[in-house]
């Protein structure tokens, strides 16, 4: 790797630009452990290691850009939910969020269950062999073929979106003979603290049935009819990256208040209850949020006594955390290509990547943080922007952030907190080809998605 001279790029004892960035950390080598994995530190020789392996290692012997997952954090992270859940309570991890067959496996193994929301991932969950009734199959508009491989797979359940679904459902399920178990998607009415396109709980948005006007009582009214369908309870999501728990407060307190509605027409009581996901992680020192055993505490004190004031028995709770178990578990790995320093301005650095394998920045504004990986420095810091390789000048990996002011090509940096919707959104815009996806465990590391190659991309394109 070269080490050659560049010109200086502006300090931070210069006049700054515009920004949200905060004030540098005051030593740039410290790995702050809110937004790196657990097993993540340097070595003597001040290089960024991960289960005992330097990144300098797994750069030379898979590339870069690379996802570079700590599979000994995962699990960590699973099983610290599931065990704040207890037995009465099921946690669905959010396959979306970030999908394999290895990642299936550890679920397994952990004892959570699933939420998958495609054809995709529920194919990717069976061939892993997740037990199919630990599935949660959801979507606002699976198709017949979905629906029909969901019921006839036996998934443990299927959230329902629509009108249209719940007699879509009921169809397929009676006519293949089955009885299948659903919950009803609801819309409670909460803005989640959030960037728009990742709040889902407002009522102008595709997802669920709202509350408002009763549609959601008329949906349950609909659904207990139909032969085909066990209607086993109410389904709320409420958003993502959610600090705040005062919006689960106000959802447990809608979904209870529909759940004594169905009692008192019905004489049901449904016996669960999902709030969904969205639990936020750290991306930068900034965020603080909070641990999975004091969401549950919340979350079922919150539904205990919303379930008590109106006298029913406390149905079964479910979440679906996706980005707060995998999103902090993984770091992007990149090489420096070139270090660009617009004088009064900021230092724009350029990576092997960019969009293509983080797309959240350009999308929602979303705040990162980096490191240089390869190398500790004690060079003054510079404002750098980090920037990919496509051709599109919102191709912005981290917006503002600093890295020391001796930066030069060749040096590897990492983009911590990116298990969550960077491989699982990464495009081959500009015929990029998808990084790989390393898990490290134990200093042994193994690829469990591997690179696109350009053979990949040309099978594609039949001509
Ligand atoms: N359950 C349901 C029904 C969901 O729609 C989602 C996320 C989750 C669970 C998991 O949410 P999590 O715990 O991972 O926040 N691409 C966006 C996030 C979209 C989330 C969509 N649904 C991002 O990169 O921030």
């Amino acid at each position: 790797m070269s080490r050659s001279a560049h010109p200086a790029g502006p300090r931070h004892a210069d006049v700054l630009p515009e920004g949200h960035y905060t004030a540098p950390a005051d030593d740039l080598n410290a790995l702050d452990p809110k937004v790196w994995a657990h097993t993540v530190g340097r070595d003597a020789d001040g290089v960024v290691t991960v289960g005992g392996i330097a990144v300098t290692q797994l750069a030379e012997e898979y590339g870069t850009p690379a996802y570079i997952l700590d599979e000994a954090d995962f699990r960590d992270r699973a099983r610290a939910w599931r065990t704040a859940f207890g037995t009465d309570a099921d946690v669905f991890y959010a396959g979306k969020a970030f999908l394999s067959r290895a990642v299936v496996r550890w679920l397994d193994e952990e004892g959570l269950n699933l939420d998958v929301c495609s054809g995709g991932e529920l194919a990717t969950a069976l061939s892993a062999g997740m037990p199919a009734e630990r599935i949660a199959f959801h979507g606002n508009n699976k198709s017949p073929e979905e629906i029909e491989r969901a019921v006839r797979a036996g998934v443990g359940r299927i959230v329902l979106d629509s009108f249209q679904e719940i007699v879509r459902v009921a169809h397929t399920a009676e006519s293949l003979g089955k009885r299948q178990r659903v919950q009803i998607r609801v819309t409670v009415g909460v803005e989640a603290h959030t960037h728009e396109f990742i709040a889902t709980a407002h009522e102008d948005q595709k997802f669920g049935i709202p509350l408002a006007d009763g549609q959601a009582a008329e949906a349950v009214r609909r659904a207990l009819q139909l032969d085909g369908l066990d209607v086993i309870g109410i389904h709320s999501h409420i958003g993502s990256q959610i600090f705040d728990m005062s919006g689960f407060e106000v959802a447990a307190h809608r979904v209870v208040g529909l759940l004594k509605d169905v009692r008192d027409e019905h004489g049901v009581e449904l016996a669960e209850i999902d709030l969904g996901g969205g639990l936020g992680i750290a991306y930068t020192s900034d965020d603080d949020p909070r641990e999975p055993h004091e969401i549950a505490k919340a979350l079922s004190e919150i539904v205990t006594r919303e379930c008590e004031g109106a006298r029913l028995r406390t149905p079964r709770i479910s979440v679906e955390p996706g980005r707060a178990i995998v999103g902090p578990t993984a770091f992007t790995l990149y090489e420096v290509g070139t270090v660009k320093p617009l004088e009064g301005l900021r230092t724009y650095v350029s990576v092997d990547g960019g969009m293509s394998d983080n797309i959240r920045t350009a999308l929602y504004d979303a705040e990162y943080s980096v490191a240089l990986a390869s190398r500790t420095s004690d060079a003054e810091p510079m404002l750098v922007r980090v920037v990919g390789k496509h051709c599109e000048s919102g191709d912005i990996v981290v917006k503002d952030a600093f890295l020391p002011g001796d930066l030069a090509p060749g040096d590897l940096i990492a983009v911590p907190a990116t298990g969550a919707y960077c491989r699982s959104m990464a495009s081959n815009y500009n015929h990029a080809m998808r990084p790989p996806v390393v898990a490290v465990r134990d200093g042994a590391a193994r690829v469990i998605v591997r690179r696109e190659t350009e053979e990949d991309l040309l099978r594609l394109d039949v001509g």
